[in-house]
């Protein structure tokens, strides 16, 4: 059996050292299923008939990750590698080949260094406790991160990762200074001796390509002891088309220090009891209610924003607020495995991005689909760009989607446990009101956001796949970053042997 050849060689390999053995888990051991499922999000993939890894390796030391590499291309088994476990499509515990999951759960230690304004942080360490972290020690320092606290920082960096200061301070990739990864041979190479070019890929290229990153030293940027959010909702009966087209408009020309998004659901009209929809405007600002309320009567008089709407608080506070997880202490941040109530266990993920106004015709039809029965748990949400995006090149890192978007559009359709055995008709809602936007959005490439991962736009073969294959869906996620990182991925892993459905392949 493979794995028990693994499991000889892992032994073997960790020289004696007794830590191992309670670091891996086979379905022999009684807590197997408890270690997969706890960094399990997307309860799609915790079927029955979903492939289960063979092996999950809980690593605390770096030979024990170089030994399981080692002993996985000695066995001819996939690795998959975890941090939180987010994954939209399941890839860091899920393969159609027989596999191990390097879990990083344990590599998760925060530095900071609140005179320098760095950290250094493991990849297995939660965006929740990395924000914790930041705040006992400095109320006027963040990361530009986002705002889900459960989600792994290994997976986040590597996939671009946007949050709630990506228009002042651009993509969490583009706030990395320095890492540490483990290659294919075992090596453990930092900036320098990776080189620029894998230093570039890793920010932004996509997790499981490349190497394993074990930390990451990242910029701490300034921000203002109270930050002001707000949240008003208008429903379509309350001209929510009239003032999304408008806000189209206006949202991507703000000034950089304001976030701004717009969260779309379906909810029973008051009046008649009918499905109606709710467009929920969000706004997170680096500065007071007062300068926020003028600057809003300035540019968006039609929202009719009022100080009452307004909540001044700490950064810290505001990640609470974001996650819907108000009035809790802070320690929720720590807490790995807390769902929270804006969190739907089954779900599918598509992307967009937005290059020319909507008209409100056509935004009628899009919202007039979440009145669907199917969409009851669903969200559409806009995500305005401009600020600093639009003055980083779209080749400083593998994320290309920066000047000439005003926004992005995440379709994040959610059911509920009860009604999975209907999955089908739900990812057929998400796959035809994709279809309906296509007029709408951007073209050659339809751009896609690669956190948002979604094997529809294209997948790699379980074995040989060639560029042109995986430049389907590569140039949407990279544009032409793409061949830059086919390049790092040759010169790194020409044997491809951190691959999976969507990383990127080596040249032959
Ligand atoms: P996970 O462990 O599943 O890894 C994701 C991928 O990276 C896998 O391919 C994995 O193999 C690889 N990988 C993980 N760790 C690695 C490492 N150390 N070295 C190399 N490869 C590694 N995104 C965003 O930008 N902004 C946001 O606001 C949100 N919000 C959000 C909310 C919710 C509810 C979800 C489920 C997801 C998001 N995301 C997001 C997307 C999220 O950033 C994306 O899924 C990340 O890949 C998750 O990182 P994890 O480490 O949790 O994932």
């Amino acid at each position: 059996l493979p794995h028990e050849n693994f499991l000889h060689c892992l032994s073997l390999r960790s020289n004696g050292s007794s830590s191992i053995s309670n670091l891996i888990f086979t379905r022999r051991n009684s807590s197997y299923e408890s270690v997969l499922e706890s960094r399990l999000w997307n309860l799609r993939f915790n079927s029955t008939d979903t492939p289960k890894p063979l092996v999950i390796v809980t690593p605390t030391q770096i030979s024990h990750i170089q030994a399981t590499i080692y002993c996985s291309r000695k066995h001819g088994l996939q690795t998959r590698i975890r941090s939180g476990g987010h994954d939209y499509e399941g890839l860091s515990f899920v393969a159609r080949v027989p596999f191990v999951i390097i879990d990083l759960f344990n590599f998760r230690s925060v530095d900071i260094d609140v005179e320098n304004r760095v950290a250094w942080v493991q990849s297995g360490a939660i965006l929740g406790e990395f924000y914790y972290r930041i705040a006992e020690k400095s109320t006027t320092l963040a990361f530009p991160g986002g705002v889900f606290h459960s989600i792994g920082v290994g997976g986040y960096i590597s996939g671009g990762g946007f949050g709630l200061l990506f228009r002042k301070h651009g993509t969490a990739g583009d706030n990395v200074l320095d890492a540490q990864l483990i290659d294919v041979n075992g090596r453990i190479l930092d900036r320098k001796s990776m080189g620029e070019d894998l230093f570039w890929a890793i920010r932004g290229g996509g997790g499981g390509s490349f190497g394993i990153v074990l930390a990451w030293k990242l910029r701490l940027v300034p921000v203002p002891a109270n930050v002001t959010v707000f949240t008003v909702g208008r429903t379509l009966e309350q001209n929510a088309t009239e003032l999304v087209h408008r806000w189209q408009y206006i949202a991507p020309n703000l000034p950089d220090d304001v976030y701004a998004s717009i969260q779309f659901r379906a909810m029973n009209s008051t009046q008649d009891g009918r499905k109606t929809v709710v467009a929920d405007f969000i706004a997170f600002f680096l500065g007071t209610t007062d300068e926020l309320l003028s600057l809003m009567e300035q540019r968006f008089p039609e929202l009719g924003l009022t100080k009452q709407d307004c909540t001044e608080m700490s950064w810290i506070e505001s990640i609470l607020y974001n996650n819907g997880i108000r009035n809790q202490p802070l320690e929720i941040l720590l807490n790995r495995t807390y769902r929270s109530p804006v969190n739907v266990p089954y779900y599918k993920i598509k992307s967009d991005y937005v290059k020319e106004p909507i008209s409100e015709i056509g935004l009628n039809g899009l919202l007039s689909r979440l009145t669907d029965e199917v969409a009851t748990s669903t969200v559409i949400l806009f995500f305005a760009y401009g600020g600093i995006m639009d003055r980083i090149s779209e080749h400083a890192t593998p994320f290309p989607h920066r000047a000439g978007n005003l926004y992005k559009i995440c379709y994040n359709t959610g059911w509920l446990a009860e009604d999975n055995v209907n999955s089908q008709k739900y990812l057929d809602w998400a796959r035809t009101t994709y279809s309906y936007m296509s007029p709408f959005v951007s073209k050659y490439p339809r751009e896609a956001y690669l956190n948002y991962r979604d094997l529809d736009i294209g997948s790699n073969n379980i074995h040989y796949t060639s560029y042109e294959q995986a430049h389907i869906w590569g140039r949407k996620y990279f544009k032409d970053n793409f061949d830059r990182l086919v390049h790092a991925k040759t010169k790194i892993d020409p044997q491809n042997f951190f691959r999976h459905e969507q990383s990127i392949p080596p040249l032959i």
